[in-house]
């Protein structure tokens, strides 16, 4: 019988705290979740949220899994807190780990994440930091998995800036030993940490391709992904980058160049007619929307697996 493995690492601040085998383990779980033949009673659990920075998924999906197995969240707003204050990261983490059972942290720098965990004596979540977006990162491949039924020949291709979310979609690319394909302008390939890492992992070294060609990275692939070109906390660098990244779209023209039953993705919130068509979005490609529901099934299942 399928059982939430738990994991060996305490913490999961990257896709790369997972195993491949703990990774498939939650996958699988978070499908049974979503069919209603899984259950996991978490016994009052309490999941605290550190958000700082602005969320509706991520915020929204972990309080309803939380409250699913039984357990409750509790929103600790920075602004209301002493977090905004600046408290101390190591007294906060250790005070909030005698209250919670658990905590997930959206927050700038990855830096003050890992010291959130060194800190805490209950495990830590990256509810998205400037490097990754993990638990992103399992909604989207238990999307792909549901739309392709294994990971054999699926070829990724991210259109975009290198940031967090792409760094991620490598990381759980190498573990399942998918092709991922990154197309971004000059200037913003992903963080070469990330790409030297996941090049240890792959198996084969050609499944990872990193390019400043949209073209050559759409032909042949199944599914296309894209994220902002301007991050939260990159504001001022709006008008630049829209000048930088004007032709990395995802509009219809682009869908036809790929695999014929090629499904698009993006984590959302999208900036519609930027990154990605409005057209596209509504179109029988789009499994966007299911990719957001996914970010409550694999979250249930990751805190079945953190907490069991
Ligand atoms: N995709 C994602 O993390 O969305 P939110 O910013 O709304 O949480
Ligand atoms: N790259 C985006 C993802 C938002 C979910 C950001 O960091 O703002």
């Amino acid at each position: 019988m399928l059982k939430p493995n738990k994991l060996a690492k305490k913490n999961f601040l990257s896709s790369l705290d997972m195993t491949t085998e703990e990774l498939i383990n939650v996958l699988d779980i978070a499908e049974k979740i979503k069919e209603k033949n899984f259950n996991f009673e978490s016994n009052n659990k309490v999941l605290g949220l550190i958000f700082d920075k602005s969320s509706t998924r991520t915020r929204v999906s972990f309080q309803v899994a939380m409250s699913r197995i039984g357990g409750t969240t509790i929103d600790l707003n920075p602004t209301t807190s002493q977090i905004g204050r600046g408290e101390p990261i190591k007294d906060t983490a250790r005070v909030l780990s005698r209250y919670c059972d658990v905590l997930a942290i959206r927050t700038f720098n990855h830096t003050d994440l890992e010291e959130y965990a060194k800190w805490s004596t209950k495990p830590v979540i990256n509810a998205l930091t400037d490097l990754e977006h993990p638990c992103q990162a399992l909604a989207d491949f238990l999307t792909i998995k549901e739309e392709f039924i294994d990971f054999k020949n699926v070829v990724l291709s991210f259109i975009g800036d290198g940031n967090n979310v792409a760094n991620s979609l490598i990381f759980c690319g190498a573990l399942l030993g998918v092709e991922v394909r990154i197309a971004c302008p000059k200037g913003f390939e992903p963080n070469p940490l990330v790409i030297n890492k996941a090049y240890e992992i792959y198996k084969n070294k050609n499944l990872l391709k990193i390019t400043n060609d949209i073209e050559s990275a759409v032909s042949g692939s199944n599914v296309l992904y894209t994220d902002v070109w301007s991050s939260m906390g990159e504001e001022d660098q709006k008008e630049y980058k829209d000048k930088v990244f004007n032709g990395f779209t995802i509009d219809s023209n682009l869908v036809k160049k790929a695999e014929k039953d090629a499904i698009v993705l993006h984590c959302l919130p999208a900036y519609r007619s930027k990154e990605i068509s409005d057209e596209v979005i509504e179109s029988k490609n789009s499994r966007i929307f299911e990719q957001a529901e996914n970010r409550m099934h694999v979250q249930q299942s990751l805190l079945a697996c953190l907490l069991s």
